[in-house]
This record gives C-alpha cells, sequence and structure tokens, in this order.
C-alpha cells in the first residue's frame, strides 16, 4: 500500500505519529471479554508500542486506521465489472482500484452521494443505455467484463445475448432511483446496512468506471478508540475496549468497518496495525489525587474508567473512587468482572454499582441506581468531586445528564432551572468538574 503517498515518511521522529503518520503496531492480545453465551462480542485489544515513542495519559484516545475485508473488495471489483490493476487517481495519489478500495475507501457502506449521482446516468443515457456486462463469478474478475453500446427497440424481452434482464433492472431500477433521490426518508432506509454489493447489485448494469466509482465514495477515515489502560500501570502497551458491530444486511452478514478488522483480521502477533493518539484536553483525571471522582461507564463506556482507576492506583490517589458500570447480564458482560473486583478489594475503587439491564422483568439502567443513591451522589459533588460519563451518546448519557440534574435539584435545593444552570454551566464549564467522553 503506498502509505508514502498519504503523506508518511518512515524517517519522521517519533513524535510526529499521527493520521497521516500511523504507527505499525503489533497486537499482542484480542480475546472476547465476555461470558459464555453472551449475544454481545466485546474485545480486549491490546497494541504493543514498541520503540515508538508514543505516548499517551488516561483519558486519551487511539486512532485505529482499518484495512478492509480482501472479500469484500474481490466482491465490489467483481459487482463493478473494473479491473483490479486499473490505476485509479485518489486523494493520496495514483494507485490501483484494488489498494484503493482496500485502505482508501469505505465500501462497507454506500454513501448518499454515489446514489444521487447515478441520475445522471439515466439522464445521459436518452433512449440509449450503456450496459456493462459483468460475470459474477471469482475467476472471472480480471478478464471477464466488457462495456456494450445497445439501442433497446422498447420490446421488453429485446436484451442482448447472454445478458440476464435481471441483472439489467432498466425500469425499476430508474423507478427506484427516483423514490431514493426524490425522499429523503426513502434515501435514509435505502442505505442502512448498503454497501457497494447492494448499490451495485441494483445499478451496476449502468457501468461505472473505476474512476467514476472511486471520486464519488466516501474515503475512509480512521475510528477513535478510549483508552483503557493507564501507560503506568500497563507500561509500552495501549489496551481498547472494542465492542464489535455486526448485522445483517440484505441477507448477508456484515460487520462495522474497524470493529470488523480488529475482531476477524486482527488476530494476536498481528504486526502493522496502523494506529496514532488523539490526546483528550479535557476528559483528564482531576488534577488533585485528593478529588473524588464518580464514573458512570456503561457497556464500552467502561474503557476510560479502567485507566483512570489504574492511574489512581498508581498515583496514590487519595481522593475516592466510584464506579457505576451496567450492560445487560452480570453472567455475560460484566466486562473486567476479576479486575474491577480486586480492585475492590484493595480498596482502589471505593463504591461499585452495578445495573443489569436484561436480568429481570425490569430494565436497570445506571441512572436508576444513581437516582437510589442520590443524596450520596449529591454529597460527593458538593464537597468537590468529578463526575465522569463514557459511552453511548444518544440515550445512555442523556438520561445520566438529566438524572444529574435531577439530583442536583432534589438533594442540592436548587429549582429544576437553577439545577441545569449549576450541572450545564457551572460543573461542565466553569469548573470542569464534570466530563464527557460519549459516542
Ligand atoms: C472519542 C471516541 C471514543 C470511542 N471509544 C470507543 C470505545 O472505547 N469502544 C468502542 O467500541 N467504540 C468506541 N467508539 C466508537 C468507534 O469509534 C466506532 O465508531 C465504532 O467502533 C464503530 O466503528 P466501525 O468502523 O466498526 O463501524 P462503522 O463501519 O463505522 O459502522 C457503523 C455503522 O454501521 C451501520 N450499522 C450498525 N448496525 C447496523 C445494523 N444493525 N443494521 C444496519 N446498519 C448498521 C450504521 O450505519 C453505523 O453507523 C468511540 C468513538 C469516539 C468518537
Ligand atoms: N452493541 C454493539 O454491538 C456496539 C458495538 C460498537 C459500538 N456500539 C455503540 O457504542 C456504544 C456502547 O455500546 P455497548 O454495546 O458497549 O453498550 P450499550 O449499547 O451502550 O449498552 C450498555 C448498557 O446500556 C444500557 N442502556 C441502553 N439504553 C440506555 C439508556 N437510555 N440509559 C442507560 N443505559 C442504557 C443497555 O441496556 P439495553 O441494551 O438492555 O437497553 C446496556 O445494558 C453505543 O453508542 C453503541 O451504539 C455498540
Amino acid at each position: 500500500m503506498p502509505l508514502l503517498e498519504l503523506g508518511i515518511n518512515r524517517g519522521d521522529t517519533l513524535a510526529d505519529w499521527s493520521a497521516k503518520n500511523p504507527y505499525d503496531s503489533t497486537v499482542t492480545e484480542n480475546y472476547v471479554l465476555n461470558g459464555e453465551g453472551s449475544r454481545k462480542e466485546t474485545r480486549h485489544v491490546v497494541f504493543d508500542l514498541g520503540d515508538s515513542g508514543l505516548e499517551y495519559k488516561a483519558g486519551d484516545a487511539l486512532g485505529v486506521i482499518p484495512i478492509t475485508s480482501a472479500q469484500l473488495v474481490e466482491d465490489v471489483l467483481v459487482a463493478l465489472g473494473a479491473n483490479s490493476d486499473e490505476i485509479v487517481d485518489t486523494h493520496a495519489g495514483e494507485m490501483t482500484l484494488k489498494e484503493a478500495l482496500s485502505g482508501y475507501y469505505e465500501i462497507h457502506q454506500a454513501n448518499r452521494k454515489f446514489v444521487t449521482s447515478i441520475g445522471q446516468k439515466f439522464e445521459s443515457s436518452g433512449g440509449s443505455t450503456e450496459i456493462r456486462i459483468v460475470k459474477r463469478t471469482r475467476t472471472s474478475v480480471a478478464s471477464g467484463q466488457a462495456t456494450i453500446q445497445w439501442a433497446w427497440s422498447g420490446d421488453e424481452d429485446d436484451y442482448p445475448e447472454g445478458y440476464n434482464m435481471m441483472e439489467s433492472g432498466g425500469d425499476t431500477a430508474q423507478e427506484l432511483w427516483k423514490t431514493l433521490a426524490s425522499d429523503d426518508k426513502e434515501m435514509e432506509n435505502y442505505l442502512w446496512g448498503r454497501d457497494y454489493i447492494d448499490v451495485l447489485n441494483d445499478f451496476g448494469h449502468l457501468g461505472f468506471s473505476a474512476q467514476e466509482f472511486v471520486d464519488q465514495i466516501d474515503r475512509l477515515k480512521p475510528r477513535l478508540y478510549s483508552i483503557a489502560s493507564s501507560p503506568d500501570f500497563q507500561p509500552g502497551t495501549v489496551h481498547l475496549t472494542v465492542g464489535i458491530v455486526r448485522y445483517e444486511g440484505q441477507g448477508r452478514a456484515k460487520t462495522g468497518l474497524t470493529t470488523g478488522y480488529l475482531a476477524d483480521r486482527v488476530p494476536e502477533g498481528t504486526e502493522n496495525v496502523r494506529v496514532f493518539m488523539s490526546p483528550t484536553r479535557s476528559f483528564v483525571l482531576p488534577e488533585d489525587g485528593e478529588k473524588d471522582m464518580i464514573m458512570v461507564g456503561p457497556g464500552t463506556g467502561i474503557a476510560p474508567f479502567r485507566a483512570f482507576i489504574q492511574q489512581r492506583k498508581m498515583d496514590k490517589a487519595k481522593g475516592r473512587n466510584w464506579l457505576f458500570f451496567g450492560d445487560w447480564t452480570e453472567a455475560g458482560e460484566f466486562l473486567y468482572r476479576e479486575e474491577i473486583n480486586d480492585f475492590v478489594k484493595d480498596g482502589t475503587i471505593d463504591k461499585l454499582d452495578l445495573a443489569w439491564s436484561r436480568e429481570g422483568p425490569e430494565k436497570v439502567y445506571v441512572q436508576h441506581l444513581m437516582a437510589s443513591h442520590g443524596a450520596e451522589i449529591w454529597d460527593w459533588i458538593d464537597k468537590g468531586g468529578y463526575f465522569y460519563v463514557c459511552g453511548d451518546k444518544n440515550y445512555m448519557a442523556k438520561d445520566v445528564h438529566s438524572t444529574l440534574i435531577n439530583i442536583c435539584a432534589e438533594y442540592g435545593g436548587y429549582s429544576e432551572e437553577d439545577a441545569k444552570t449549576f450541572v450545564e454551566q457551572t460543573l461542565m464549564k466553569e469548573e470542569k468538574r464534570y466530563l464527557r467522553d460519549v459516542y
């Protein structure tokens, strides 16, 4: 892969590792944290920092640059009817189409721009339609393709010899495209869970050149992961807690790009896994080790709190540590159970509250446990304690936020409006004691 074309220079100084100049790390550990029978796949992945000189602090994130599965690349090449060796011009310079699709573009998730651009094909085709014939067998990828010009007579069964009308789509494809282009919701639903194999199955007969294709699809973006280790407790390594995204779309098993990469293509011992540090300025430990900390981190939200707790132990910080963790079940999803229990035993964790959402008839969430300990949470905050949240941004963090406001109103003696100002203005912005790492 022409990394140099990304601006990567192996001679750069150690401190220069970045998204454009990632460090080739070795994955030394990669295992599932869930208990037997769990329907979740949450992995603990350890990266060796070797002699990179990379440094980090608890609270920072690691950027991972994934590589797309070779199978998906092959299948998209076939669906596109393109030659893998064809040279394309990309944001990272000229390279073969195969290289581009493997490491520089997101082909596992179709985008709006590409689907919208398909309209030009219908407009420009007039009465004649260019059909790119694609043989859908793997062996024919390199040579088995041709582009033909063909004028439709108007008869339904008029199509070139050897061409399967089912694949050509014809009117159906145009109707589908019109619906998508005119209705945002339809477009959103169509794109959800569809990759370019799916889209090219619907529209590939219109014929897309390799260059046209890469010009419209999304560039590959690195993904960030909250670091789950303290550099003092786990020297020379970075630990991540990764929730693997797996789902079925259009009848095929699919994965998120980076979580699929980490789960399926990076076994222990894999070298050249490209990473870089993404330091945080805000999601940091209290400078004063005597300050108390309340940490709310269900699911993969536990990651930075494992790092914080390890760091507080190394620092021999005197402040108290209170952890709220939760997930589906204690047996299946109590991530880092032994470590957490050990930290409770040795006194590093002073208080531990666990919310299991799928054990009984009622959902128990972290904010329910917060509410039942409202007086004590207020007491910690009133005495200068810090409040941290990590994990799901869309639901959990919002509910935890309003629960915190309610606690401050009820036990701090504020009106509802003043409690909101206290939490959002005083705690968050002025005193920076309410810190969030949500995604
Ligand atoms: C600061 C920060 C810290 C983070 N820390 C962590 C962490 O510690 N651990 C962690 O696991 N993640 C963390 N994340 C999230 C992480 O960066 C990735 O977003 C996540 O791992 C998914 O990446 P992916 O490449 O595997 O998925 P993507 O390829 O980005 O795919 C996700 C997309 O897949 C599609 N999709 C998902 N489910 C379905 C479905 N059922 N049907 C159809 N389509 C679906 C959706 O379009 C979704 O947006 C963090 C994010 C940020 C910003
Ligand atoms: N799940 C995955 O496979 C996966 C993979 C990668 C990333 N992600 C994303 O990464 C984040 C963390 O994912 P995760 O799987 O570790 O954990 P998660 O989906 O956030 O679930 C952790 C716990 O939070 C509970 N929860 C759901 N809604 C809640 C709410 N409103 N308030 C409080 N708790 C709530 C869940 O319960 P219930 O589910 O029982 O309601 C579960 O017990 C989320 O943004 C998620 O979308 C998820």
